[in-house]
């Protein structure tokens, strides 16, 4: 099978790229458009480090054919990072110590995110479940779901999250 151009916007550009039949989105955004912030772990589905947005919804990237997201919506970490800053979201990773090796900060992130987009107000119990997919191996969760509670307040607070 030949490789094909396929076009999707980017965090909010549109962009092109030629892909080989079955490429991998992860393989994709971080060999081909150096978008590293996508982590490599298991590439099996069972980690979630490779976890970005698709029209706002998480979805693993390492199970998902590059060709699959012509003419769709992909965000990653680099596209909701602020140029000056950080997003309420990673503000409230970094103030939590949500972050130890930050391997599945990127994926947890963006879930998070996607999640406090369809539900302001999450109970704990919906923050363990949106969560559940993205593996930790360092903090043992406590500090992320605290995160994930304080990122809620700031967001209702009116700080600015794209
Ligand atoms: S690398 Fe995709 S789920 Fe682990
Ligand atoms: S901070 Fe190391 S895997 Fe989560």
């Amino acid at each position: 099978m030949a490789s094909k151009v396929v076009s999707f916007t980017l965090n909010g550009r549109e962009t092109e790229v030629m892909v080989k039949p079955l490429t991998t989105l992860q393989v994709v955004l971080r060999e081909q458009l150096g978008h590293t912030a996508t982590k490599t772990g298991c590439r099996q589905g069972g980690c979630g480090s490779c976890t970005v947005l698709l029209n706002g919804e998480p979805v693993l990237s390492c199970l998902l054919p590059a060709e699959d997201v012509a003419g769709q919506q992909v965000t990653t970490l680099e596209g909701l990072t602020p140029i000056d800053g950080l997003h309420p979201v990673q503000r409230a990773f970094f103030d939590h110590y949500a972050v130890q090796c930050g391997y599945c900060s990127p994926g947890m992130i963006l879930t998070t995110k996607a999640l406090l987009d369809r539900n302001p107000t999450p109970s704990r119990e919906e923050i363990v479940e949106a969560i559940s997919g993205n593996i930790c191996r360092c903090t043992g969760y406590t500090a992320i779901i605290e995160a994930v509670e304080a990122a809620a307040q700031a967001l209702k607070g009116g700080q600015n999250g794209r």
